[in-house]
């Protein structure tokens, strides 16, 4: 590593809480579905900032938005009706079937939102003490302590910061008889990923989802799905749920919302939505005039130049590519799965090993648990470079040992 890097890092172990486990790597600077590193060095970019840059880094168009707004209207506070904030909820709300919308700052304030939005939507429309919200095992849902503990994951993320939250319980994914024992008169919301992104790519069954959807409908309580991660075209359609056929009560949504700026966003529908009063809930920052106008313009090229299908395309060849790399080395790669541009792929063995030298070899992606690298990448990235990076993993597993 070069002085300049080693200089930086010595800086940041000085003053940064020590929350993150870093990969050797300081970025500069970005651009399409590419990274520049302090040294100069170019990478082909799998991960978009873990699903954010999903229209490239540095996008010309939302950056001139932004400049524009920046000498207009940043922030006045929604103590204010602003412009902005209505254009992007009526373009976000005509890409599904939610009828209202909620901003915020993240994908954790955004299901915190959701939480509240059911458990208050069962007091005070439903009138009944209903507030558990059920999730499944494996899943993630964000680090606030509510979502935190709604996150269906244990190890590390959990240690230390009891007493979390009450009314939340996790069943195994996948398995409709323990969600039909689990649901019931006190619960108010289930709340599902539907490709489990932090869990290792995990896309949930059809089936499943649907029969999901359908018990909350039996049971009186709220579909809510988290599509923080899934959402803004990455799979393939705009929201991952409309490759199942269901119709969520709750949407949540950020990473992508505002291809980099910090955005989330709670969609509900309009009955449900009345749960909510003026001073129920709110924040500062949520739905700025600034967030809101990138946002907007984001939803706007997604929907203009089609960015869900170029994500099915582009993830057809991926996939078709994986898998032949599969078939090649059957012993090395378990299996390949995801949607769109939403990928993994399973490693037997050498999954630190692998990441390591594809990043030496100018190949961003991220490794889940050890072993699944996730790719993420901008979804305007070129068919050459997925091609490219399959290459450089076909080599690299032919050269390792397993
Ligand atoms: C599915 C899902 N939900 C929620 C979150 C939390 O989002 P944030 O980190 O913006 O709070 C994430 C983040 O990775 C996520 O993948």
């Amino acid at each position: 590593m070069s002085k300049k890097y080693d200089a930086l890092v010595a800086r940041e172990k000085k003053v940064l809480c020590q929350t993150y486990g870093r990969y050797p790597l300081a970025i500069e600077k970005a651009a399409g579905a590419r990274m520049v590193d302090l040294d100069g060095k170019e990478y082909v970019d799998l991960l978009a900032g873990i699903a954010v840059a999903n229209l490239g880094h540095c996008n010309a168009e939302l950056a001139a938005v932004a400049a524009e707004e920046a000498l207009k209207l940043v922030h006045v506070s929604n103590l204010f009706y602003q412009p902005n904030q209505v254009d992007l909820a009526e373009k976000l709300l005509s890409t599904c079937a939610c009828d209202r919308a909620f901003f915020c700052n993240s994908g954790a304030e955004a299901n915190e939102a959701a939480i509240k939005l059911a458990r208050r939507f069962m007091r005070t429309v439903r009138y009944k003490d209903a507030g558990e919200i059920i999730t499944v095992e494996g899943s993630f849902h964000g680090r606030t302590l509510a979502t935190l503990t709604a996150t269906g994951q244990g190890g590390r993320i959990k240690e230390g910061f009891d007493p979390l939250p009450e009314g939340f319980t996790h069943v195994p994914c996948g398995d409709i008889d323990a969600m039909r024992a689990a649901v019931g008169g006190q619960t108010a919301a289930v709340m599902l990923e539907m490709i489990q992104g932090e869990g290792g790519v995990l896309p949930l069954a059809e089936d499943y989802v649907r029969a999901v959807a359908e018990l909350c409908h039996e049971q009186n309580c709220l579909f809510i799905v988290d599509e923080v991660q899934t959402g803004m075209c990455r799979t393939g359609k705009f929201w991952a749920h409309q490759h199942y056929g269901v119709e969520p009560d709750i949407i949540t949504c950020s990473k992508a919302l505002a291809n980099g700026l910090p955005m989330g966003a709670m969609l509900a529908k309009e009955h449900v939505a009345h749960g909510f009063v003026p001073g129920s809930h709110a924040t500062t920052f949520g739905g700025g005039g600034l967030v809101s106008a990138v946002a907007a313009k984001t939803v706007e090229i997604m929907l203009r130049d089609d960015m869900a299908g170029r994500a099915r395309e582009l993830g057809k060849l991926a996939m078709e590519s994986f898998r032949a790399l599969k078939a090649k080395h059957p012993e090395r790669i378990v299996i390949v799965r995801g949607l769109g541009l939403m990928i993994g792929i399973e490693l037997a063995s050498g999954g630190n090993e692998v990441h390591a030298e594809l990043r030496k070899r100018g190949f961003i992606c991220n490794l889940a648990h050890g072993k699944v690298l996730r790719l993420l990448p901008p979804l305007v990235i070129s068919a050459d470079d997925l091609l490219a990076f399959a290459a450089a993993l076909d080599d690299i597993l032919s050269k390792s040992k397993a």
